[in-house]
């Protein structure tokens, strides 16, 4: 897998319990979430009010809705209340892929592939309740729909393990049936909702952005966001296009057909469909696009995966962009071009948003850090992120689009920020 084993997505308190976890499932090289979780709530200290507890999905079994062991899904849902009591956040889990059976039959064991190892959540940033640190969205009904099927909720088919049961690749029905409950509970009543999601879940809020919005009346205000997702097609150091090829394996052993873009499956296999950039052409539903150009996780993983440089000498600035030899940053910004160019439908496109930064980070919008502080990244107009997507979200802001200049030259880049 294309993976990388450290996580990103955890709040510097919750990584050493995090990789415990990891540890304790014998998982390598797997992209954690995009929030943190724990086993324990009941123990959890004072600050618990921000953990929010599992509820698996009602009868799963009888939709064929389930994670890759068969065991039911989960998400967790906060009541929304005053002014936002009638609106609705829902945000997708990331955590990489699986994309052959012994991936996924290693997922399995995880949180990532059944809700059997899923505990509470704990709520920060665009999931927080705190006015302060999540001013627009504060007081939502908020949804997290955990990630237990390693396709971004996009597949529908079955395999066989190599020990012989069975592995349930269904994460598009997880998709429809967790939707459909949201929808019993309070849902369908929504003035105004958004879907998100970081990493593999961000693909995924791409993916089902416009079936989502089509769940709703017309004048229901829709919009989507898409944070940490846009993952490009491009070659790594050796010349291999290995994120390509793990994709691939992604949607054929998964049967990723129904939800990519008829227009692009005319011209393009399916595997080039997956990506972003394709995806972005066919969605209409008013779309925010929050990445880094030097993603920590793309860099790590589709341009400078183990294996397609010789010895040692991209380990360390992969570690740690700051690091980076000038030969090297002049490879990282050919990247940052080509990610770039990617986004022009999005640039040009007046409904849209963009928040391209150039630091070395992965996955904005569900950490206290990244989100809105006094050091989450800013662009020329000086917004934080929150900011930033709230002026978007609410219309207060003509132009929404922002791309950063090169590294290292933005000074609110901190190192202390999430890598994955
Ligand atoms: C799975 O992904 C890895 C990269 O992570 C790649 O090397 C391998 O070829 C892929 N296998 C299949 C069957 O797609
Ligand atoms: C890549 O190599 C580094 C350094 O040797 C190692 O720490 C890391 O675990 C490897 N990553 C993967 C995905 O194998
Ligand atoms: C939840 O996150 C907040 C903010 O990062 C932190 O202060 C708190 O300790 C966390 N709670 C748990 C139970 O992990
Ligand atoms: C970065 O470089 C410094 C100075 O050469 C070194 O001490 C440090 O270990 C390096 N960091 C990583 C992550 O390789």
């Amino acid at each position: 897998m294309a993976t990388e084993l450290l996580s990103p997505l955890i709040p510097h308190q919750q990584r050493r319990r995090a990789l415990a976890v990891v540890v304790a499932a014998p998982l390598h090289a797997l992209l954690l979430a995009a929030v943190a979780f724990s086993r324990s709530p009941v123990a959890a200290p004072a600050s618990s009010s921000r953990l929010v507890d599992l509820t698996l999905l009602a009868g799963a079994r009888g939709k064929g809705a389930v994670c890759l062991d068969g065991t039911p899904p989960g998400y967790h849902l906060r009541r929304g209340f005053g002014s936002g009591a009638h609106n609705w956040l829902v945000f997708l889990e990331g955590g990489g892929w699986c994309n052959t059976t012994q991936s996924c039959s290693e997922r399995k064991m995880t949180n990532f592939g059944s809700s059997k190892y899923m505990g509470a959540v704990n709520f920060t940033g665009i999931l927080s309740n705190d006015h302060t640190e999540n001013p627009d969205f504060y007081n939502w009904n908020t949804v997290v729909i955990r990630y237990c099927d390693g396709a971004s909720f996009a597949g529908d088919a079955e395999g066989g393990d190599l020990d012989g049961t069975k592995l349930f690749f269904r994460g598009l029905r997880i998709w429809k049936a967790v939707v459909d409950e949201l929808m019993g509970k309070g849902m369908d009543a929504a003035k105004q909702a958004l879907l998100t999601g970081c990493s593999a879940g961000s693909l995924a809020a791409l993916l089902h952005c416009d079936n989502f919005h089509g769940r709703f009346p017309h004048e229901v205000s829709v919009k989507c966001l898409s944070d940490a997702g846009f993952f490009i097609d491009e070659k790594d150091l050796s010349g291999e296009r290995s994120m390509r090829s793990l994709i691939s394996g992604v949607v054929h052993l998964q049967n990723v057909k129904e939800v990519l873009p008829n227009d692009c499956l005319q011209k393009k296999d399916p595997t080039e469909c997956f990506f972003p950039a394709e995806l972005i052409k066919g969605i209409t539903t008013p779309t925010f696009i929050l990445n880094s150009d030097y993603d920590s996780w793309q860099i790590r993983n589709i341009l400078a995966p183990n294996g397609s440089y010789p010895g040692q000498e991209w380990s360390s600035c992969k570690a740690d962009i700051r690091n980076c030899s000038c030969a090297q940053l002049d490879v990282l910004h050919g990247f940052k071009k080509k990610l770039v160019s990617e986004l022009k439908v999005a640039e040009d496109n007046k409904d849209w948003g963009l928040f391209i930064d150039s630091c070395f980070t992965h996955c904005q919008t569900p950490f206290d850090i990244t989100w809105n502080s006094p050091i989450s990244p800013r662009l020329g107009n000086k917004q934080s992120i929150s900011e930033a997507v709230g002026d978007w979200y609410f219309d207060r802001r003509q132009n929404a689009k922002q791309i950063d200049c090169e590294y290292p030259c933005n000074p609110t880049c901190s190192s202390l920020l999430p890598t994955a």
